[in-house]
This record gives C-alpha cells, sequence and structure tokens, in this order.
C-alpha cells in the first residue's frame, strides 16, 4: 500500500516536509526552498536520485535495477512516492 500523503525527513538539512498526494517529493522540496538537482522530473534519468536512510519507497522510475529497488537504499525523488508514513533521505 503507498501512502497518497507522507512525511520526508532530510537528514543533512535537518528539514521536515510533507508530501502531499498531488505532488512529487521533488516538487515538496523546491516549494520549501531545498535545492534538489534534478533534470528529466520523468525517472528516466537518475539526475534527482537520493539515498534513503529510513522508510520504504515505492518505485515509480525507469533506471534503478530490480536489484537496487529490492534494496530499498536509493530513489528517484522526482516520481517514486513512499510505502511508510515516513522517509528519511541523505539530503
Ligand atoms: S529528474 Fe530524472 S530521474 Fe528524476
Amino acid at each position: 500500500m503507498s501512502h497518497d500523503r507522507f512525511e520526508v525527513h532530510l537528514a543533512r538539512t535537518g528539514l521536515t516536509i510533507q508530501v502531499d498526494s498531488d505532488e512529487s517529493i521533488l516538487d515538496a522540496l523546491l516549494l520549501a526552498g531545498v535545492q534538489a538537482p534534478y533534470l528529466c522530473m520523468a525517472g528516466s534519468c537518475s539526475t534527482c536520485q537520493v539515498s534513503v536512510l529510513e522508510g520504504i519507497p515505492e518505485h515509480r522510475d525507469s533506471v534503478l535495477t530490480q536489484a537496487e529497488r529490492d534494496a530499498q537504499n536509493t530513489m528517484m525523488i522526482c516520481c517514486s512516492r513512499s510505502k511508510s508514513s515516513r522517509l528519511v533521505l541523505d539530503l
């Protein structure tokens, strides 16, 4: 089950941000003034790839291998969401 709305905590910047059902993690970070890198915004370039420190991402990109998906320690924040109510990212 994926959460429509979830919380993202940024371990390095110390910010906690709510991601609504109609926005991406990247959208929420940019709105909050966080300078996250991105390019395609469609899950196909891996520019927005971020390490996941806690929580379970729901992968919606087209670049990670199955092994990388199964490891659940990295994600594309332009399109992927969360299966847990909270993610902690290395940002
Ligand atoms: S910006 Fe290209 S995969 Fe996220």
